[in-house]
């Protein structure tokens, strides 16, 4: 059976913890603009190219990056595609993780380059300087910092992303600083504190303030680098207009939501670590998480994390990711969970994880 069918066919009886997407309710405008545009019919024109007026300035004040050129793009993962078949050919090497956000990954074979994978499953569960010192070739043309992490929730410290920044500097790399879950870190530092002649800022709406349907990102670089990037850009058109006023009214709230998120989402990780304890031989490797989701190791269960994903959703409705999905080496030991869905739809998955988990030993 296809599990995305069966999810979305009933989308409003499943808990969404299976795509780090946000169903805690943000604020009310975000839906009054959408609606208001809609009802004025502005979707009957092809959307201003440079983006909806004040948005790419409010994204840019969000970044505090007023030098940044900006292109609006369909989710963070369009910017990611127009990136890696701008800046890659064959042959270059681009260092990233695993696990890692793997369609990243597929989008840079696209260009025939190839990711080395720096194995990060184990303390401190992030790139180390060191090892990005080792991993780099005369090949390697990019670093990937996916900061916070997908999935493993870990963040990087201000001196971690200076040391990873002077190593792309020294060798004349790129860095693509993908921030899509920034808002859930305490302490963010942007690469292009340190190196923004060569930093590639990957932006999104899908996380912070829930919008992954609406298809809302940017991508943000120094003028003279997105001149090159935009010849690859997919959708000359423009992005869907309605996405465009609801991501500017979200940043123009973001005080009003943002807040209420953070405290859900850290309740919820906290009840799950409780439950979690309460399993033995299940853990934690990344708590507290600084993203909206974490890993939960069940290694030492020898349980199969796919078929502890097919057993929550159709038995009970909760849809979480088996490993499998982001990390081809250590995948078959962990599922990943995110938390940023309301405190009841929590409750149901802690409910049912320890029996699932007792039924399938
Ligand atoms: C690290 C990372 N980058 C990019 C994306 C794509 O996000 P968007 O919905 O903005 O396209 C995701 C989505 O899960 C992600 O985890």
């Amino acid at each position: 059976m296809d599990e995305w069918k069966y999810a979305h066919e009933r989308w409003k009886d499943v808990v969404w913890m299976s795509q780090n997407t946000n169903t805690i309710p943000t604020d009310p405008a975000i839906i009054d603009a959408i609606i208001s545009a809609a009802k004025e019919r502005v979707y009957n024109l092809y959307p201003y190219k440079k983006g909806s007026f004040g948005l790419p300035e409010a994204i840019k004040d969000d970044l505090g990056l007023p030098d940044f050129d900006i292109h609006i793009t369909n989710g963070g993962i369009e910017a990611l595609y127009i990136l890696n078949r701008a800046l890659l050919s064959k042959g270059d090497e681009v260092i990233a993780t695993d696990p890692s956000f793997l369609p990243i990954h597929h989008q840079m074979t696209l260009s025939e380059a190839k990711p080395v994978e720096i194995g990060i499953y184990a303390d401190p569960y992030k790139m180390k300087a060191e090892q990005v010192n080792e991993a780099i070739t005369d090949k390697t043309k990019m670093i990937l910092l996916i900061d916070p992490l997908n999935p493993l929730g870990t963040d990087y410290r201000r001196n971690e992303v200076k040391a990873i920044c002077e190593m792309a500097k020294d060798n004349d790399l790129w860095i693509v600083d993908d921030i899509t879950y920034r808002d859930f870190s305490e302490d963010h530092t942007l690469t292009t504190d340190f190196y923004p002649e060569k930093s590639i800022v990957v932006y999104s709406f899908s996380k912070n303030c829930g919008m992954a349907g609406m298809r809302i990102g940017a991508m943000l670089a120094p003028p003279d680098v997105m001149k090159d990037l935009v010849k690859y850009d997919t959708n000359v058109l423009s992005v869907n207009v309605l996405a465009q006023r609801a991501a500017l009214t979200a940043l123009q709230t973001k005080e009003n939501w943002l807040p209420n998120v953070l405290r859900i989402s850290r309740n919820n990780q906290e009840k799950i670590k409780s439950a979690v304890e309460k399993i033995d031989g299940a853990f934690l490797p990344v708590f507290p998480s600084f993203t909206n989701m974490f890993v939960i190791d069940i290694s030492e269960l020898g349980i199969d994390p796919d078929k502890f994903e097919e057993k929550l959703l159709y038995d009970h409705d909760v849809f979480v990711r088996s490993g499998n999905y982001v990390s081809k080496r250590f995948g078959p030991k962990f599922f990943r969970v995110s938390f940023t869905v309301p405190e009841d739809h929590c409750d149901r998955f802690v409910e049912v994880l320890g029996p699932a988990i007792e039924s399938l030993r």
